[in-house]
Parts: C-alpha cells; sequence; structure tokens
C-alpha cells in the first residue's frame, strides 16, 4: 500500500473518526483493535503486512525489475579483448542492472564473491553521477497527487530524505536481489558504502540476505584525522558490509597468527615451542599446590591470587616429556613449553577495523600506472580488496564486481593470483558512463569510464606477466 505514511497528522485523525463512526464495535477507547476488525469482517484472507523492514515510493516497481526478461545480449569485441581463446575473465561493458539478467543463466549459484562499490549517493562530484536526488516537484508528482501537505515536521522530514534517497534504493534494490542468486552456497557479498546510505543499505540486505546472514562489517579507517571539518567531527572512516548467501556454509580465513616466537633451540623432538604462562587468573583449591624441583627440592607456587594452569597429575608427565623443564639451581623459576603442534588453530579472527590502507594508498597506485594525470578519483586500494578477497575466496573462484570503475579489483586479483599462485577469475561490469573534456581522464583521451577500466586492467595485468591477465570485452547490445 504505497502512500501509506504519507497521511498528515490530521488527515490520519480524520480518517480515524470516520472509521470510528463507521465501526465503533472495533474500537477500544478510541484505538482501533485490529483483531476485533479481523473478526468483524471475517477476514481470514486478510493482509497482514509485515510491520517491520524499509519502506520507499517505487519499491514495489525496483522488485518488479528483477524479473524482468534482459533486453539485450553479450557482443563479444575482440579488439579490446586480451588474449580472449585463453582467459577465464570477462568485462562487460554496460548497465549493470541488465549485465546481472544476462548472467543469470550462465552464472546462477557460481559466484562465490559478488563485490559492489556504487555510487555512494554523497551528491559530490567524483566523475561519475553520484546524486540520486529527486527534484521536489519530481516527487510530489512521483506522489501522484495525493493531497500531501507538508503540515507536520515528521512527514516533511520524511518527504526531504524521500527525495534523497528513493532513486537511490530503486537503483540497489533489484541489484542485490540479483547478485544473490548469482552466489555460491558458501559465498558472499562484500558492500563499500558510507554513511549517506548504509543505514538503508544493511536494512535491505537484511531483507534480501536475512539478517541470519549478516557475517558483519568492516569499518576502513580511509584517511588520517580530517582538520578541515566544520563541526569538528571527522569521519574518517567507510565501511565494507559482509552478507553471506548462507551464513552456516561460510566460513572466513582469518589472519595468520604471528608464530615468530617460536622456534627449536634446544632440539625438542616435538618441534618449536614458545614460553608459556604456568598460571591462570581462575581455578580452583585444587589448583593451587606446591611443585617440587626434583634438583633443588624448591617449591614453586602459583603467583599470589593466580593459580596453576594444570593438574597436579601433569607435572610428572611433562616432566618425563620434557615440556615442563626445572632449572638446576636454585632461585630460578622453571619453564614451561607450548608447542606450536599445540596450537587449536593458526589463524586468529579478522578484526572488524582495518587500518593502514589509506585511501591516497589506491590514489597512488593508479598514479604509478597513468604518470600523466590521475583519471579516476578515490580508487580502491588493492591492498582493501585483497583483505576481502582473502577471506572471501580462494583459488579457482570467481569474483564479480558490479561497479568496477577504474578497475581496481582486476588489479587486486592479479596482485594475489600471483602472490599466491592462485587461478582467481573476475567479471567486471562498467557502463558507459561519459568522462568529462575537462577531467584528467578526458585529457587523457578516455571519452568513458568503461575505457579507463579496459585500459588499466591491460595496463596492470604487464605487471604480471607469469599470470593470465586476459579478458574478453563484451559489450551489451539491445
Ligand atoms: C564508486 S565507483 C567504483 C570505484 C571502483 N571500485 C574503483 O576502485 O575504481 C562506482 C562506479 O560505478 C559505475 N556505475 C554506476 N552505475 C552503474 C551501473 N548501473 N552499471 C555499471 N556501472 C555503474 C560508475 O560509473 C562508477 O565508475
Amino acid at each position: 500500500m504505497q502512500g501509506k505514511n504519507l497521511l498528515s497528522f490530521y488527515q490520519k485523525q480524520k480518517k480515524i473518526k470516520e472509521l470510528k463512526s463507521l465501526l465503533p464495535e472495533v474500537f477500544a477507547e478510541d484505538q482501533l483493535d485490529i483483531q476485533k476488525l479481523k473478526i468483524y469482517l471475517e477476514a481470514d484472507q486478510f493482509v497482514d503486512e509485515s510491520n517491520y523492514g524499509l519502506g520507499w515510493f517505487g519499491k514495489e516497481k525496483a522488485a518488479s525489475q528483477v524479473s524482468e526478461e534482459s533486453t539485450g545480449k553479450l557482443v563479444l569485441d575482440k579488439s579490446k579483448s586480451i588474449q580472449p581463446n585463453k582467459t577465464k575473465n570477462q568485462f562487460i561493458e554496460g548497465d549493470n542492472l541488465e549485465a546481472l539478467r544476462l548472467l543469470q543463466k550462465e552464472y546462477t549459484g557460481k559466484i562465490k564473491l559478488v563485490y559492489i562499490d556504487p555510487p555512494y549517493n554523497t551528491g559530490n562530484d567524483f566523475g561519475y553521477n553520484d546524486r540520486f536526488k529527486i527534484r521536489s516537484n519530481q516527487y510530489l508528482e512521483f506522489l501522484n497527487g495525493s493531497g500531501i501537505e507538508r503540515v507536520d515536521s515528521c512527514l516533511k522530514n520524511q518527504i526531504e530524505s524521500g527525495e534523497v534517497h528513493t532513486n537511490w534504493l530503486n537503483m540497489i534494490y533489484p541489484r542485490l536481489v540479483l547478485s544473490r542468486q548469482l552466489l555460491t552456497n558458501n559465498g558472499a557479498i562484500a558492500i563499500s558504502i558510507d554513511e549517506s546510505e548504509k543505514a538503508n543499505v544493511q536494512l535491505i540486505c537484511n531483507e534480501v540476505f536475512g539478517e541470519n546472514n549478516f557475517v558483519g562489517c568492516f569499518i576502513w579507517i580511509n584517511r588520517s584525522n580530517s582538520n578541515t571539518s566544520g563541526n569538528l567531527f571527522a569521519a574518517n572512516h567507510e565501511y565494507i558490509l559482509l552478507y553471506a548467501k548462507c551464513s552456516s556454509e561460510l566460513k572466513l580465513k582469518g589472519e595468520l597468527k604471528d608464530l615468530s616466537n617460536y622456534s627449536n633451540p634446544d632440539f625438542d623432538p616435538n618441534g618449536d615451542w614458545t614460553p608459556d604462562n604456568p598460571s591462570a587468573a581462575s581455578g580452583n583449591s585444587n589448583s593451587r599446590f606446591a611443585i617440587t624441583n626434583p634438583y633443588t627440592n624448591e617449591e614453586y607456587l602459583p603467583p599470589a591470587g593466580r593459580y596453576w594452569a594444570f593438574s597436579k597429575q601433569r607435572v610428572a608427565e611433562w616432566f618425563d616429556s620434557g615440556k615442563l623443564i626445572f632449572p638446576k639451581e636454585e632461585g630460578k623459576r622453571f619453564l614451561l613449553k607450548k608447542y606450536k603442534s599445540e596450537l587449536k588453530s593458526i589463524f586468529n579472527p579478522i578484526s572488524s577495523i582495518i587500518t593502514d590502507i589509506p585511501t591516497s594508498k589506491g590514489t597512488r597506485e593508479l598514479k604509478e600506472l597513468y604518470p600523466e594525470g590521475l583519471p579516476f578519483k578515490y580508487p580502491k586500494p588493492t591492498d582493501l580488496l585483497l583483505t576481502i578477497l582473502k577471506q572471501l575466496s580462494e583459488d579457482e573462484d570467481l569474483i564479480l564486481d558490479l561497479f568496477a570503475g577504474s578497475a581496481s579489483m582486476p588489479h587486486a586479483i592479479f596482485k594475489l593470483n600471483e602472490k599466491q599462485s592462485s587461478k582467481r577469475r573476475f567479471i567486471c561490469v562498467q557502463n558507459t558512463e561519459a568522462v568529462k573534456e575537462d577531467s584528467d581522464a578526458g585529457r587523457m583521451g578516455f571519452s568513458t569510464i568503461s575505457d579507463l577500466a579496459g585500459d588499466r586492467i591491460v595496463r596492470a595485468g604487464k605487471l604480471y606477466p607469469t599470470i593470465d591477465t586476459g579478458f574478453r570485452f563484451y559489450r551489451i547490445e539491445e
């Protein structure tokens, strides 16, 4: 029921009054009793609308785009492709909604990671459209002359937010639904976003992927504390939201623990070890006992308020096996070894905070490829993308980047494939958005962002001559 929240407070009061005079029996005091109303109307088929979720104007239409048939086809352009007969990578030039429709047939359930770095809807000029705001008149027309007057302030705020967010939400919604369909059961989507639409996209993802498939949200510290902020609040982070197709099937890789403090100076047959703390903060009376040094007869007790981290029986066992070593002189503490082989895992979970990869790193990488100018503002640093790729993909997995921009993702995939000797493959999509003639990209001879993306893949590929850096260049044609 579109426009249900768009009645002013006074209009709502009027309607409730009318309903009450029509059906007084379904009111208790001044409150409408929905249950009574259902019983009274014998409304078995009463549509019980969910009272939770994000709604906006045009949502139903956006949802209907999911099932629309594609009107185009993918046409290979060999002249723009690199090693088209050998490569497993693809670049698609065109609107990603159409690309998503076209990919459904061949790639449903086959993509391990979808990465999306959409326009954030900031309203700023980044060389591509990042302003989705509808003009007020157009928006009110949209609402179909529902006679809305800007009476109460909540309604006013709602309309103003609608003007800002509606078009962006209509853009992203069907793309998320279609992306989900492409994912493998153990696949995931990673979404770069900032404050402008983070709250909205998270609610939509809860709807599309299910809140139980929310894996987490990286906070990416993307620049140092700004000193130009007017209100002295420096927003120096963005987000990367992660949703699994099916959370029970997805496990991140975590981060390799630092094992540099393990070594084997005494040639222990059990392998590398590091000194372990023999005491623990908690325990019971059985875990406070004296340990006797068999060489010196000296007795050791746990430090005050602490307990031994092992039982009495272990002492002799570990002394025999060489895990516990007593000093032969008095006044020295015994050594308890922790073997590398005893570690439950050599991985730590990955932290949700990403540091040390500022946006400027991405800019530097692009400048290295284009010393003559900077053809794209704020490209994502490849190391940031590596963080996601390492956690959510492996070996020959297929990765889809729907908003390629300057093609940082293919660059990152090349870098990782070379490092890990892996064969991750990509499909990336970029529309034919024109670049401004007076921008660096324009001066460098690019006419569209897709031109630039294709060119960057070629230039980045040359840095990694031993791996597959080719791609088939497809154009979406009607
Ligand atoms: C935030 S940028 C991506 C930047 C990219 N991750 C990088 O590191 O260079 C968003 C890109 O999506 C493109 N884009 C916007 N709408 C699109 C659509 N419907 N289909 C394909 N590309 C689109 C824009 O032209 C822009 O290049």
